[in-house]
């Protein structure tokens, strides 16, 4: 019996031990770094927001991203129209980076953080207005 409560406890232990980084992660997984939204043109906005709706923008700006590639290198269309009706030109300096001029506090930031690098800069330069030629 006393062997037993033994082999018990060990067990538990064990299986603590074993599932203590699992434990440790709940409620980081969805975390990100601090953000800075404060750039000229976002604090002229009334009503701040995205091109899409914050939650989409979050997962699935780098397949927006892509299709604007696409749309405006291969198929010539460089205005997108959101959800919402707003339009914008589908460009990563003239858009994205126009209200997120502050990248190194916004987009790098996140990147760094969830361990992204994006090769798009090699060519797009920020401030500059235009790809580097
Ligand atoms: C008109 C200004 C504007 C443009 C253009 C814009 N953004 Fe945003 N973006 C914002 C604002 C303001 C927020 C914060 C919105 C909120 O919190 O509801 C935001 C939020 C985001 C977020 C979510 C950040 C978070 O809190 O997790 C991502 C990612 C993002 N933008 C990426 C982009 C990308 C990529 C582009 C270009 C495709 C872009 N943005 C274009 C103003 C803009
Ligand atoms: C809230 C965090 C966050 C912010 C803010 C953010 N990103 Fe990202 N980005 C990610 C994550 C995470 C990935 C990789 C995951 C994925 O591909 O879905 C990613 C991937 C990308 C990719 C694809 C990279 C590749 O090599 O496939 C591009 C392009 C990109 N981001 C551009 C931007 C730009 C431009 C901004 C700023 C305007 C920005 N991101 C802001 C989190 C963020
Ligand atoms: C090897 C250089 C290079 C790299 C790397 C690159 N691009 Fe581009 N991109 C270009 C060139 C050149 C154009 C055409 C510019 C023009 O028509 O004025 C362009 C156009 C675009 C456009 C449409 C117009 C504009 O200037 O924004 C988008 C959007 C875009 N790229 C997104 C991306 C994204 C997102 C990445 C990273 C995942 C990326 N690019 C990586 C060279 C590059």
């Amino acid at each position: 019996m006393y062997n037993h409560k033994k082999i018990i406890i060990g067990l538990m232990v064990f299986v603590l031990l074993i599932s203590a980084p699992f434990l440790l992660n709940i409620g980081k997984a969805g975390e990100s770094p601090e953000l800075s939204l404060d750039t000229m043109v976002i604090n002229q906005m009334d009503d701040k927001h995205c091109v899409e709706a914050v939650d989409f923008m979050r997962t699935d700006h780098p397949r927006l991203l892509s299709d604007w590639r696409d749309s405006a290198v291969r198929e010539g269309r460089n205005i997108y129209v959101s959800t919402s009706g707003e339009t914008f030109a589908m460009n990563l300096e003239n858009s994205c980076l126009r209200c997120h001029s502050n990248r190194e506090q916004f987009c790098d930031a996140c990147h760094n953080y969830t361990g992204v690098q994006p090769y798009c800069w090699d060519c797009h330069d920020a401030g500059k207005g235009a790809v580097k030629k």
